[in-house]
C-alpha cells in the first residue's frame, strides 16, 4: 500500500538513482530500502516499544527518506531527524520533506557530535566496503569505537558497522535501533568485533536473515540481515533468531539464549539448528498444576508468627503460608517448618464463622475483623464477593511448589521447584503441583519425594523458558496449563501409577 507522497518519494528516488553510475553508487553504498520492507522493519520495532511513548526518530544515513515515509503511516513521530552527505540526494530529499516533521542536514554522520537523544533509529547505513575507505577516516573511526566501548574493530569492516555502533551514542537509554545490513558479518571473522559489541555492549532482541536468494535489493548483489537491539544491558536475556519469508511470518526462527552467541563464531548455523524435540509424558499427567491462593488482600490475612502472637488470634483459623518467592531461599520446607527462619513463618487467615459467632467466642479475632472492615478490605474484589468475606478459599498443601515468574532466562533461578513437606500453603505469586490420584501415594515415600524434586530442579531452564512467555524487558512466565505440557520423561522411572485391579482395565 503506497499513498501518494510515498509514491512521488519512490518517483524521486529513481530518478536520481538514474543519474549516478554504479561505480559512484557502491563507493558511497546508494541502495535504497524497498518501501515494503522498511513498513516491514516499522511494524516490527513499533511492536516492540511502548505505544504511549512519543517517537523521536533518527536515521543517519536518510537518503530520501524511505524510513520516515514508512514510520508516519503507522505511528505518531513527535521528532525526526536526518544526516545525508551527498548533495545530489540531501537538496531533493530535504525540499521534499521541508513541510514535514522530518529535518534532514547536509553532512557527514560522523562530523556531528550528538546534540539530543533519540529513542528509535531504522536504517539502511552505506554499505561501502572497506577498501573504499580512506585509510585516514577508518583510523580514526577504529579509534572512536575502541575509546567508546573497548572493542577492536578490524580494518577490513565496512561502513555499515561504523554507523551501527557509533550511533548508538545518539539513542536514549532503552532507545530501540534497528539496521539492515549484510548478513555476512554474522559469519566472517572481521565481524567478531561488531559481534561483540551486540554481545556486551547493548541488548540484543532479534536478527533476521532473509534467504540468501531473496535479495532484498533489485540492485545490489547482497544477502541482507535486520539487526535489531536495545540500549540498555541485562544478563541472560533471549534473543529472537528467524531467517527466511518477511520479518513479519520468518520460515524459521529460534529462541537463543545471548550467552550461547560467541562473537568468535559464525552465528548464521544458529539460525538452523533445531531445539531436540522432547519426547515423554507431560507433566501434566503426573500433577494437576495450580496457582497458589489469591487471599484478597495480603497484608490483612497473612500474618507473621509475631503479629498472630500480638493479636492473640486463634490457631484454628491459621494455616501456615510460606513467604513471597523473593524472601524464600529454601528450596525444602521441613514437616515442621523448622528450617524456615521466624521471621519467615507466616499464616493465613481465614474463618468460616459468623460474626456474632466470633465475637461471642473469639474477642480477639472479632477486633481484628472489625479492624478490616475498617480498613476497608472487605470492599476489595474478592473479599466482597465471598460469605464471609474473612473466609478464604480452602486449599490443602502440596509436595511441590513452583516460582514461575521473574526477570532472568535461561541461567537464572527464575523457575524453582520447591519440595514442601510441611502443611504450608502458597499464595498465588508460586503454582502448586498437587499429584494426580494414581500418583498420590508415591508421594508418601520420602526417597521418591526427593528424586521427583531433583528431578524437576534439574529440567533444562530452556526446555521451561520454551514452555512458557517471555515480556519485553526479559521477564518470563509460565501458567498453569503450559507447564502442564511440559514433557519431563525423566520422572517416568520414579513415578509408577499406583497398580489397578485387572477388573478395572
Ligand atoms: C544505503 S543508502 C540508504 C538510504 C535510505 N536510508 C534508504 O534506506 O533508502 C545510504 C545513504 O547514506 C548516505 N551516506 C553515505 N555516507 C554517509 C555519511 N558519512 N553520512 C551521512 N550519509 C551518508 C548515502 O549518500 C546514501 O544516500
Amino acid at each position: 500500500m503506497r499513498n501518494n507522497r510515498e509514491h512521488r518519494r519512490e518517483l524521486m528516488q529513481k530518478e536520481l538513482d538514474s543519474c549516478k553510475s554504479d561505480r559512484e553508487r557502491n563507493i558511497l553504498g546508494q541502495y535504497s530500502t524497498p518501501f515494503l520492507l522498511a513498513c516491514d522493519i516499522v511494524k516490527y520495532v513499533l511492536s516492540l516499544r511502548n505505544p504511549d511513548d512519543p517517537i523521536r526518530f533518527l536515521e543517519p544515513s536518510i537518503g530520501t527518506g524511505v524510513f520516515y515515509s514508512a514510520l508516519t503511516e503507522y505511528a505518531d513521530v513527535q521528532e525526526a531527524l536526518g544526516f545525508e552527505i551527498d548533495a545530489h540526494y540531501y537538496r531533493p530529499s530535504s525540499q521534499f520533506w521541508s513541510d514535514s516533521g522530518l529535518r534532514i542536514i547536509h553532512g557527514d554522520f560522523f562530523e556531528q557530535m550528538p546534540r539530543s537523544r533519540f529513542n528509535l533509529i531504522l536504517a539502511n547505513p552505506p554499505y561501502t566496503r572497506h577498501h573504499h575507505l580512506d585509510s585516514g577516516l577508518k583510523q580514526r573511526l577504529r579509534e572512536r569505537v575502541l575509546s567508546q566501548f573497548g572493542i577492536g574493530i578490524s580494518g577490513l569492516c565496512g561502513l555499515y558497522c561504523y554507523f551501527m555502533i557509533l550511533s548508538s551514542a545518539w539513542l536514549e537509554q532503552e532507545g530501540i535501533s534497528s539496521w539492515l545490513i549484510p548478513s555476512e558479518v554474522l559469519d566472517v571473522n572481521y565481524g567478531e568485533g561488531v559481534k561483540r559489541f551486540l554481545t556486551d555492549k547493548v541488548e540484543l532482541i532479534s536478527i533476521h536473515r532473509f534467504d540468501p536468494e531473496d535479495v532484498q535489493f533489485s540492485d545490489a548483489l547482497v544477502s541482507s540481515a535486520v539487526v535489531t537491539f536495545r540500549n540498555s544491558k541485562r544478563r541472560h536475556q533471549d534473543v529472537v533468531l528467524s531467517s527466511g519469508g518477511s520479518m513479519y511470518s520468518p520460515r524459521r526462527r529460534r529462541v537463543v539464549s545471548i550467552d550461547d552467541m560467541d562473537a568468535a563464531h559464525k552465528w548464521t548455523p544458529m539460525f538452523s539448528m533445531e531445539d531436540p524435540i522432547v519426547e515423554g509424558l507431560p507433566l501434566g499427567h503426573y500433577f494437576k498444576v495450580s496457582r497458589g491462593i489469591a487471599s484478597g488482600n495480603n497484608s490483612f490475612f497473612i500474618l507473621s508468627e509475631d503479629e498472630v502472637v500480638e493479636r492473640d488470634l486463634p490457631k484454628e483459623f491459621l494455616q501456615p503460608i510460606l513467604p513471597p518467592p523473593r524472601n524464600l531461599k529454601e528450596t525444602r520446607i521441613m514437616e515442621d517448618g523448622s528450617n524456615l527462619k521466624c521471621r519467615d513463618r507466616y499464616y493465613l487467615l481465614s474463618c468460616p464463622l459468623s460474626l456474632d459467632e466470633i465475637k461471642g467466642r473469639y474477642a480477639s479475632l472479632y477486633r481484628y475483623v472489625v479492624e478490616g472492615e475498617k480498613r476497608k478490605v472487605n470492599e476489595g474484589y474478592n473479599c466482597s464477593r465471598r460469605k464471609p468475606w474473612y473466609c478464604c478459599e480452602l486449599r490443602t498443601a502440596a509436595p511441590i511448589y513452583m516460582t514461575y515468574m521473574g526477570r532472568g532466562g535461561d541461567g537464572s533461578d527464575v523457575f524453582r521447584f520447591i519440595l514442601n513437606e510441611s502443611a504450608s500453603i502458597v499464595t498465588n505469586s508460586y503454582l502448586m503441583l498437587y499429584p494426580r490420584n494414581e500418583y498420590k501415594y508415591c508421594f508418601s515415600d520420602a526417597g521418591i519425594r526427593s528424586s521427583v524434586w531433583r528431578i524437576l530442579n534439574g529440567i533444562p531452564k530452556k526446555r521451561l523458558t520454551a514452555c512458557g512467555r517471555s515480556y519485553g524487558g526479559g521477564l518470563f512466565k509460565i501458567e498453569p496449563k503450559e507447564l502442564e505440557s511440559l514433557r519431563v520423561p525423566e520422572l517416568e522411572d520414579v513415578l509408577k501409577p499406583l497398580q489397578k485391579s485387572l477388573f478395572d482395565q
